[in-house]
């Protein structure tokens, strides 16, 4: 399929820029000038701006014009696009490399949650007491597969802001994300089968890839548009590949948002090429742009995208509270939900039910995003200024993960080992990958409690890159 003319042009601008020829903070043509001088519509222009305002690699100004963007989004180089036999090793090093996330004296950079004080923690007090208090059946009784009504009730309701129509029976109440993605993997893939997933990605999907003996084609993701769709077409002409999982929005690790005409594009690659969408959305209510983006679910005309999601990094991680709405899989899904754990846990549903209904959560989300919004400016300028020259920092537009590409020399294992002797968390590249690619990248977690101690172990770890 040939790509649309904006989208060329789009392409054509930021190579531009990454060239240098526009510099970052200065202007670019107006969207006349660039209409005459590329001889093609002022709507196509807008188009390609629009796309590339989507990438990060251009703001509007209202009534000055387009600006290039101060921090560019990084470019992630292609990794190789053939199935990789997992060795079984992706789990005992993610054990290793995650443990100390979970140690609080740490300054917790590796984290995958956010700091307490940006989840709800006092509301869900209340309600997990008065719940005991006045509801003590909640613990004695199983709520079975598919969970609780009222909850699913509420998912639905909250679906609506993502374009999606649904009905509670729609919907699997699973043990967060991780299990919504196993589940998801489970019901359309058989051990040898090859999913293709973004390269970086989220380790969990590497672990589940490893322990159901999956092969993973791992597709570039690149920090300014998502997952690589050309390649992804490329792969798919070539290898036999039953699904794809994609984060669309704030993607883990780089924060990488996919355009809506690459969203478009994703769905017709995956009828064109009968693979199965998985779609991960356990990021798509901390978006800083303050609405919903729509849910590839939303646009699934054959009922076979697979969404999942989870309340882990907005409410409770916790609680273990996901969901999947499985379309033609979801009776699969159910059984092997109902088969794994039978029943799904009440106390933990109740509360969040309760939260979502008495309206706080759109309160507590406005809130959260802004300062997670404030963190990452604070973080990508101490960044650029104390680490090495020519390191890159991601532009998520939303979330709380910065993904920092390293000049070649530093070694981000050797990085994390110094980091832990310092105090300070930070999860390596190579946690992210079944090939050795990323290994002078890193995550860091910038939804922390931030101050002058947080400052300053950004400016240890950019001293440490030099050691
Ligand atoms: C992209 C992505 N998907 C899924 C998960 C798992 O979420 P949960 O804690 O709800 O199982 C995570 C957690 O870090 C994640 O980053």
């Amino acid at each position: 399929m040939d790509r649309p003319l904006y989208e060329k042009i789009a392409d054509q601008i930021a190579h531009q820029v990454h060239e240098g020829i526009f510099l970052p903070g200065s202007k670019i043509p107006s969207v006349r000038k660039s209409s005459k001088q590329m001889e093609v519509s002022v709507a196509t222009i807008l188009q390609a701006y629009s796309l590339l305002e989507d990438r990060g690699v251009i703001k509007a100004r209202p009534q000055k014009g387009y600006f290039v963007q101060e921090h560019q989004p990084q470019k992630i180089e292609p990794a190789k696009i053939a199935p990789a036999e997992n060795d079984g090793n992706t789990h005992a090093l993610l054990k290793r490399l995650l443990r100390p996330s979970q140690n609080d004296k740490l300054i917790q950079f590796d984290a995958t949650v956010p700091a307490s004080q940006f989840l709800p923690i006092r509301q869900l007090q209340r309600s997990v007491g008065r719940l005991m208090r006045l509801a003590p059946e909640i613990c004695t009784a199983y709520e079975f597969t598919p969970g609780s009504l009222n909850l699913r009730r509420q998912i639905a309701i909250r679906m609506l802001d993502t374009g999606c129509q649904l009905q509670p029976d729609d919907i699997t109440i699973t043990l967060g994300c991780q299990n919504a993605l196993m589940l998801s993997l489970q019901a359309v893939a058989n051990a040898g089968d090859t999913i293709a997933i973004e390269s970086p990605t989220y380790h969990g999907i590497l672990q589940a890839i490893e322990v159901l003996n999956l092969k993973a084609i791992e597709v570039p993701c690149l920090s300014e548009g998502g997952i690589d769709l050309d390649l992804l077409d490329k792969a798919a002409m070539e290898w036999d590949i039953k699904a794809c999982i994609v984060t669309p929005n704030n993607q883990n690790p780089t924060g990488a948002s996919l355009s809506s005409p690459s969203r478009k594009r994703l769905i017709e690659l995956s009828k064109q090429h009968n693979l199965t969408l998985i779609e991960d959305d356990v990021y798509g209510e901390l978006s800083y742009l303050g609405k919903r983006e729509r849910a590839l679910k939303a646009d699934d005309t054959n009922d076979s995208i697979i969404y999942c999601s989870s309340f882990s990094k907005s409410i409770a991680p916790g609680f273990r509270i996901g969901w999947v709405i499985g379309g033609h899989f979801q009776q699969r899904i159910e059984h092997h939900a109902y088969v794994q754990s039978l029943a799904t846990p009440t106390l933990t549903q109740t509360a969040i039910a309760n939260f979502l209904e008495n309206g706080a959560y759109d309160r507590h989300l406005r809130k959260t995003r802004m300062t997670y919004q404030e963190n990452l400016s604070r973080c990508q300028s101490l960044i650029l200024e104390h680490f090495p020259v020519g390191t890159q920092v991601s532009s998520p537009k939303g979330g709380f993960l910065l993904w920092v590409t390293l000049p070649d020399s530093v070694n981000t294992m050797q990085l994390h080992e110094k980091a832990l002797e310092n105090g300070i968390g930070i999860l390596p590249g190579l946690a992210f990958s079944l090939t050795s690619q990323f290994s002078h990248h890193f995550r860091l977690n910038y939804a922390l409690s931030w101050d002058n101690k947080t400052d300053a172990a950004l400016r240890r770890l950019g001293q440490l890159c030099h050691q």
